[in-house]
């Protein structure tokens, strides 16, 4: 599948991922429609200094507000070329990280947030934007028959802890895993009308919601314990890459692609008290 002349929503399209994979698209001839929550001023000076800033378009929403969501797909349909609407990257997510208590009833409040925001979300953003290209074709209401073309592609970000979900992460591993979950049943409810889903699962990557708090030591200290090679965090550009291809290989749907330099997490007490080890993970 060529992405020229093709037209991909990003959510979070203003972080390190969803930024990365926008500008790796367009330099394909792509345009970019980035969904993020900052306002549009900052998010306009932040395009402006992008090449081919006229391929990139912004829509200021929340992806958890399904009236903000579908406004804002009908607002990118109106922008960008008619009938050029081919899919999704779907990135905007959330991370806690808040100090350990012996109850687990106090991580209830962060965990109905974090599956409301990342799990809940991913399902809402992969509707908003199948039914946005379904509209490029027939009414809604009009029941689809099983095409034979492809019409869009969706790629959901998951994280190497949706895999396998280690010590210590009562929340976002588990929203994560849900990520994988829905791409599997969204892929098969879209297979009929030719949109195939797929995740990526990044380990550690160079980013804002990395660096919160100082946890880039903690985390580097986790790559050099179990990455297999390389061990310092991933550019955003190699998570693009991956995210790409599986956007560009037409045969790829319903798969689960960890680009994650061999991460083989060991959840064991062996090495001591784990909430000792990362008292402020989650
Ligand atoms: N960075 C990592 O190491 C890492 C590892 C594994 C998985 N991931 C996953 O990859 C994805 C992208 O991560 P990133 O590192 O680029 O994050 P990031 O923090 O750089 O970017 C996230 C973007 O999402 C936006 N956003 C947050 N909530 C939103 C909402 N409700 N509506 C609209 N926009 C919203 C933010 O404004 C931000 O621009 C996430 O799903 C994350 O869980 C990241």
């Amino acid at each position: 599948m060529k992405v020229e002349g093709k037209a991909f929503i990003i959510t979070g399209g203003l972080g390190s991922i969803g930024g990365a994979t926008a500008r790796n698209l367009v330099s394909k001839g792509a345009y970019a429609v980035l969904f993020d929550i900052l306002a549009p001023a900052d998010a306009e000076g932040k395009i402006a200094t992008f090449e081919r800033a006229d391929r990139y378009f912004y829509e200021q929403t929340d992806i958890i507000d399904r009236a903000k969501m579908e406004a804002s797909c009908r607002s990118a349909l109106s922008k960008i070329p008619k009938g050029s609407l081919f899919g999704a990257v779907h990135c905007a997510a959330i991370a806690p990280g808040k100090p350990w208590s012996n109850s687990l009833m106090d991580k209830l409040a962060d965990f109905e947030k974090v599956m409301h925001v990342n799990a809940t979300g991913t399902f809402l953003v992969d509707a908003a934007v199948a039914d946005a290209i379904n509209s490029q074709y027939l009414p809604l209401e009009v029941f689809h028959e099983r095409v034979t073309e492809e019409r869009g592609v969706i790629i959901n970000l998951s994280s190497i802890v949706g895999h396998e979900i280690p010590a210590r992460s009562l929340t976002y591993g588990v929203s994560k895993k849900a990520v994988l979950g829905i791409t599997e049943a969204v892929a098969d409810f879209l297979a009929p009308v030719g949109i195939r889903v797929n995740s990526v699962a990044p380990a550690l990557v160079l980013s804002p919601m990395m660096l919160a708090g100082g946890r880039d030591k903690f985390f580097q200290s986790q790559l050099d314990a179990y990455s297999m090679f390389p061990r310092p965090f991933t550019e955003p550009d190699e998570i693009a890459a991956a995210i790409v291809f599986l956007m560009k290989n037409s045969m790829m749907n319903n798969f689960h692609l960890k680009v994650d330099a061999g991460w083989k997490q060991l959840s064991s007490w062996a090495a001591g008290d784990p909430r000792k080890i990362s008292p402020l993970l989650e």
